[in-house]
């Protein structure tokens, strides 16, 4: 039976390097049938919709779901952001977002491979918070993060488990515990807590802004890394600089208790400056789609698709696709 996708190619260079991927996935041959979904920022400005129940609904009876990018420069921050990406990761409770990266950094010879695992329903991304006397002289903005047990442990446990399914079983935690004592104290006890299941596993702890300079100077110290939410937005873009660019750096939000479709996005933006000219990465798009292939069962698909994108491309956004296709279809 073919798998059905939902697909949200969203704003910017989104819509482009979705279609790209699609077709790309479709070179594999795995059976696949998707459905369109209008959302992002130009839809929100033709008739103001976001994402709403009854589409949230729709959503849920897909395998999975295919996004291109959200966001766009004429819809104030945040709105589509947290209306729709957002709310899609929290609704579908898509608690991990795993983002491999398999590269070379700058001034190393060896390519380094590792992921990091991002806490995706928690942290400071719930929206607690608010402002008083706005705009006035005596303004005052909060923002809470917000940490449980259940989310940080389930986190924890599943970045566990994938780093006892790799090769050097290794899991290393990033935080700020010296300075976010709350959080940071209970990740840091669930984190201890969760390791003696896994007596195969070594373990490491590394503060973020230590983690920053290791994942430019010393990255093959890594082989998976759990993190926070932000923490782990932030590291994210740092390891797609340090592994080839934001261009190839591909994600999967995913609810591992399959309770619903998991997604899976590029992790760059809409790049709003670069739309229609060509110029777009499709890599990570596609590399996400083989996230995406690995998640339905399809492994030897989503690793034809892989090797496929690890010999060397150039060209506009198509022209990438079209070499990478040929590759897998083998003409
Ligand atoms: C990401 C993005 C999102 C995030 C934005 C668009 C809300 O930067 O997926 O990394 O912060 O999670
Ligand atoms: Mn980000």
């Amino acid at each position: 039976m073919a798998h059905r996708i939902a697909v949200i190619g969203g704003d910017g260079i989104g819509p482009e390097v979705t279609q790209q991927a699609l077709k790309v996935v479709r070179a594999t041959g795995v059976d696949i049938s998707t459905t369109d979904f209008d959302l992002g920022g130009a839809r929100y400005l033709r008739d103001g919709e976001i994402l709403s129940d009854e589409v949230l609904q729709q959503l849920r009876g897909f395998d999975a779901i295919l996004l291109g990018a959200v966001g766009t420069p004429e819809v104030a921050p945040g709105v589509i952001e947290r209306g729709l990406l957002l709310k899609m990761r929290f609704e579908l409770d898509l608690y991990i977002n795993q983002r491999p990266f398999i590269g070379t950094a700058p001034g190393h010879v060896t390519p380094h491979d590792f992921v990091v695992i991002r806490e995706n329903t928690e942290g400071p991304y719930v929206g607690e918070g608010g402002v008083l006397r706005k705009g006035t002289q005596h303004e005052v903005a909060t923002q809470g993060s917000v940490n449980t047990r259940m989310g940080v442990e389930r986190c924890v446990r599943y970045a566990f488990e994938l780093a006892q399914s790799r090769e050097r079983k290794h899991l290393t935690l990033v935080h700020k515990t010296n300075v976010l004592t709350f959080a940071g104290d209970l990740w840091q006890r669930a984190f201890n807590a969760v390791a003696t299941e896994f007596p195969s596993v070594a373990t490491a702890y590394n503060h973020v802004d230590a983690a920053c300079i290791y994942f430019v100077q010393d990255p093959h110290r890594y082989d998976v890394i759990v993190t926070d939410n932000l923490f782990g937005d932030i590291l994210t873009d740092l390891g797609g600089a340090v592994s080839g660019g934001i261009g190839l750096a591909s994600s999967a939000n995913l609810n591992p208790a399959r309770t619903g479709p998991s997604m899976f996005e590029p992790v760059h933006g809409s790049a709003p400056d670069i739309v229609g000219t060509g110029k777009a990465n499709p890599i990570a798009a596609i590399l996400s789609a083989a996230l995406m292939l690995d998640f339905l069962g399809e492994h030897s698909a989503a690793d034809q698709v892989r090797a496929a994108c690890s010999q060397p491309t150039s060209g506009s956004t198509t022209e990438i696709a079209n070499t990478i296709t040929a590759r897998i279809s083998g003409k």
